[in-house]
């Protein structure tokens, strides 16, 4: 049997060429179920959609001639994964805020499964705020938004917000789906996210890392079979995969202990937290008053947990580190590979436009013992997350 997969559509004049998107699926032998806006509906018909799909349209939740089944709730289970193309940007803006007042937008709540979202706009209205802001909402949740293409839009301008061409949305979802159990049987252990190290009761030292590489990681791992610990700082970023345990931390030493006690048993472990470096040497017992006109805080390092683990670690576990640097950044990544006893170094680079912290994509370069480089393209975070482990498991057999 085929892939479930179910096609979303809301009422963008892109909608044409989800027929086509449909067909691909069809071809390549998936089943296909489809739900459609009522806008939607003014582009294409139902009896197209029913006929290249053949499966019945479901847009009418009230519809008194179905099944008794509960429909949202039924196609979210029949579900591989769902795909809204094109998304319009009242259909994204209700996804990021839990709004469910029609059959799609209540289906997109219930369904668990990979969720990709492919906009489709004006130029002045995909590069809105509101609806950047929503996307990078449905991004920190761990949904695939298929970034539109710069050209030629039906409003007559020319400029970024035209759908992804159905091929390439296909290729994307065929590829995320790819059955790929290389991980199965293996225990993979993630730090993420920033830690928060208190001054008083109510102040911390933090720092600006959202946690989304790691949690992108921990998805990635999942989604391969691993059991996945992710071991995360405060971060506003879910995990989205049963095979995922989340052990919540504050500080670098609650980090340090979780990890210790979890590392035996891990067959890979990544360190992609932005670990402070140092925390203040007491913390007052109540809020610090600003009646000096001074203040000054005394600080102690934190211990290392990457080069903790890389002094413990055996043969057969794959030890992978990250590195942030502003200059002379392969030879100081080289160092800290050395000096912290890593397998591997993700080198992540401050100067790349779109890398690094609180950004949707990065861009890396993968530091090995051996000598060797990989370089990547600026890609999204997920897309990278996948890179680091297939670059992890080419050393984990050696
Ligand atoms: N790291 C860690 N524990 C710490 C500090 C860092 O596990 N207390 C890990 C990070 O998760 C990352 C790697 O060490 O994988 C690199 O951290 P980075 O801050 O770039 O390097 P430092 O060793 O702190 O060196 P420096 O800040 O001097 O560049």
């Amino acid at each position: 049997m085929g892939k479930h997969i179910v096609i979303g559509i809301s009422g963008g004049i892109a909608a044409y060429k989800t027929l086509t998107l449909i067909r691909l699926f069809k071809k390549n032998g998936y089943e296909v179920r489809v739900t459609a806006t009522r806008n939607a509906l003014q582009f294409v018909t139902q009896l197209t959609i029913e006929t290249l799909s053949e499966n019945r349209l479901y847009t009418d939740m009230f519809d008194t001639n179905r099944t008794l089944e509960v429909e949202h709730i039924s196609m979210a289970e029949w579900a591989d994964a769902l795909v809204v193309a094109p998304a319009t940007a009242n259909i994204i803006a209700k996804f990021a805020h839990g709004i469910a007042d029609d059959a799609l937008s209540t289906l997109f709540l219930a369904v668990k499964k990979p969720l990709f979202i492919a906009p489709a706009m004006n130029t002045n209205m995909y590069e809105n705020p509101a609806v950047q802001q929503n996307l990078d909402i449905l991004r920190d949740r761990g949904c695939f938004i298929l970034a539109p293409n710069e050209g030629f839009l039906a409003c007559g301008t020319t400029g970024s917000g035209r759908m992804q061409e159905p091929e390439e949305i296909f290729e994307t979802v065929d590829e995320k789906l790819e059955d790929d159990h290389s991980l199965q049987g293996k225990n993979v252990m993630i730090t993420a996210g920033p830690t928060y190290e208190p001054i008083d009761p109510v102040r911390f030292i933090g720092n600006h890392s959202s946690g989304l590489m790691g949690f992108c990681l921990a998805e990635a791992a999942a989604r391969k079979g691993a059991q996945v610990s992710l071991v995360t700082g405060p971060s506003n970023c879910s995990a989205h995969h049963h095979n995922i345990t989340r052990y919540d931390v504050k500080t670098a030493e609650e980090m340090y202990q979780q990890c210790m006690s979890l590392v035996d048993n891990q067959d890979i472990i990544i360190m992609s937290a932005a670990v402070a470096d140092f925390t203040p040497a007491h913390v007052a017992p109540e809020k610090i008053k600003k009646e000096n006109t001074q203040l000054t805080l005394e600080l102690v390092k934190t211990k290392d947990i990457l080069a903790s683990v890389g002094k413990i670690k055996r043969d057969n576990q794959l030890l992978v580190g990250f590195a942030l640097e502003t200059e002379n950044e392969i030879e100081n990544a080289r160092k800290k590979l050395h000096n912290k006893n890593a397998d591997l170094i993700v080198l992540n680079s401050l100067r790349t436009k779109g890398a690094g912290f609180r950004t949707a994509t990065n861009q890396v370069t993968i530091l090995a013992r051996d000598g060797r480089e990989f370089a990547s393209e600026l890609k999204s975070k997920q897309e990278i997350a996948t890179e680091i482990l297939q670059t992890a498991q080419k050393y984990i057999h050696q």
